[in-house]
C-alpha cells in the first residue's frame, strides 16, 4: 500500500510524539512491505514563528493532498499573550474546519496493565472500554463570538449553536459505530438549558428509528460527569457536542491513568487526522519524559480507520501492551518514587517488542 502522511509536529512536546508516531509507521511499512511517504509541515506556534500565522496556506495545501494527517499538538506560554483568532489552537482549529473534519472519535480503555493507575476503585473502574464521538467542527467553538465594552467594563460573548443538519452529520457516524460496538449510544447535552441542546435530543431522536437495533439514552452533561466518575463502564459510545467532548474526553482520559495514553481521530470531507488528546505540556518539552502512547494509538487508529490495516495495528497495540506488561513506565504512569523511563526509552524498548510480536505471530499466528 501506498500513502502519503502529513506530520504536523507542533509546539511543546508534540515533534516528540509525533516523531514517536512516525518511528511505528515507519517500522510497520518497512515490515508489512507498504510505502509511506511523510511530509512535514509547521503549525501552530511553530508556524506562527516563521510565518506569522498558525496555519499557513502551505500547510492547509499539504493536509489537503494527503491520505492522512497527523498531529502533534499545539499551544505554550510564548504565544499564551495572543487574542483568540491569532494563537496556536486556532491554527489547529482552522485546520479542522477548512478540513471539513466534523467527527472527533476519542477511545478510551483500560488498558490492563495500568488498571492500577485508574483513581477508581476496580470495582467502579469496570472494563471501561468508551469512545465518545465528539462533534468537531460546530458549536461554541466556531459559533459568533466578541468583545465590547459598556459603560467603561468590558463584555465578551461566545455563542453555542448547532444546525439540525450539523447534528444529524455527527449522529449518523455515532449510531453507525454503535451498531458495531455493544449498541447502546449515549447521547450527552443540557437540553434542560440551551435551545442548541434541545434541537440536538430532538434531531438524535428522531433518527433512532433509522437505527432500531441500537438502544439510545440521552443525559445531561452535569449528570454524565458525575455518571463517569461514578460507573464509567455503563457507557459504550458517547455521542456528544463540541465542547461538552472536549471537557469529557480529558475527564475519562483521567479514568484510565493518564491522558497521554488516549488517541482520536477526525474525520470528515476530505482526508482525515490523527492526533493524541493531550496538549503540549510546555513544561515537558525537551525533557525526554512525554508519554508517547497517545501519538502511537492514534497512528494506528490512522492504520486501522484510513487505511484498513487492521493487522499492522493489532501489531502494533499488542506490542505497546507488552512493553506496559514487562513494567516499563513513562513518568506520568510511574508510581511515586519508582523509576520511569524516558520516551525514547520507551520506543527502543516497544521497537524490541514489536519485533518479539511479529516472530510470535510468524510462529503461532496472530492473537495467540
Ligand atoms: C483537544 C484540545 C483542543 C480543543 C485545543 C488545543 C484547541 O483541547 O483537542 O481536546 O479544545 O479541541
Ligand atoms: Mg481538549
Amino acid at each position: 500500500m501506498k500513502k502519503t502522511i502529513v506530520l504536523l509536529p507542533g509546539d511543546g512536546i508534540g515533534p516528540e510524539v509525533t516523531r514517536a508516531a512516525a518511528t511505528v509507521l515507519r517500522e510497520c511499512a518497512t515490515e508489512f512491505h507498504h510505502q509511506f511517504d511523510f511530509e512535514e509541515q509547521p503549525v501552530g506556534g511553530a508556524a506562527i514563528d516563521v510565518t506569522a500565522t498558525p496555519l499557513p496556506n502551505a500547510t492547509l495545501d499539504a493536509c489537503k493532498r494527503a491520505d492522512a494527517v497527523f498531529l502533534g499538538a499545539v499551544g505554550g506560554p510564548k504565544w499564551d499573550s495572543l487574542p483568540v483568532g491569532k494563537r496556536p489552537e486556532s491554527g489547529l482549529l482552522a485546520l479542522r474546519q477548512a478540513m471539513g473534519l466534523y467527527v472527533n472519535v476519542r477511545p478510551v480503555k483500560v488498558l490492563e496493565p495500568l488498571r492500577g493507575m485508574s483513581p477508581l476503585k476496580p470495582e467502579r473502574l469496570g472494563d471501561l472500554d468508551i469512545e465518545i464521538v465528539r462533534e468537531l467542527a460546530g458549536g461554541i467553538y466556531f459559533g459568533e463570538r466578541g468583545n465590547t465594552t459598556e459603560g467603561g467594563k468590558e463584555r465578551a460573548w461566545d455563542t453555542e449553536s448547532y444546525s439540525a443538519q450539523e447534528v444529524e452529520r455527527i449522529a449518523t457516524f455515532a449510531y453507525a459505530r454503535s451498531e458495531n460496538r455493544s449498541r447502546r449510544l449515549c447521547s450527552v447535552d443540557k437540553a434542560n438549558v440551551l435551545a442548541s441542546s434541545q434541537l440536538w435530543r430532538r434531531t438524535v431522536t428522531a433518527m433512532n428509528a433509522a437505527y432500531p437495533s441500537v438502544k439510545l439514552e440521552h443525559m445531561y452533561v452535569d449528570n454524565a460527569a458525575m455518571q463517569l466518575t461514578l460507573k464509567p463502564s455503563q457507557f459504550d459510545v458517547m455521542l456528544t457536542s463540541n465542547m461538552f467532548g472536549d471537557i469529557l474526553s480529558d475527564a475519562a482520559a483521567a479514568l484510565v491513568g493518564s491522558i497521554g495514553l488516549i488517541p482520536s481521530a477526525s474525520f470528515g470531507t476530505g482526508a482525515p487526522l490523527f492526533e493524541p488528546i493531550h496538549g503540549s505540556a510546555p513544561s515537558l518539552a525537551g525533557t525526554d519524559s512525554a508519554n508517547p502512547i497517545g501519538s502511537i494509538l492514534s497512528a494506528t487508529m490512522m492504520l486501522r480507520d484510513a487505511f484498513g490495516l487492521s493487522l499492522e495495528a493489532d501489531w502494533i497495540e499488542q506490542s505497546v501492551v507488552r512493553v506496559l506488561q514487562a513494567g516499563h513506565r513513562t513518568p506520568d504512569l510511574a508510581a511515586p518514587g519508582s523509576k520511569a523511563i524516558g520516551t525514547n526509552g520507551f520506543m527502543e524498548i516497544l521497537h524490541v517488542e514489536m519485533q518479539r510480536t511479529l516472530e510470535h505471530a510468524e510462529r503461532y499466528g496472530w492473537g495467540v
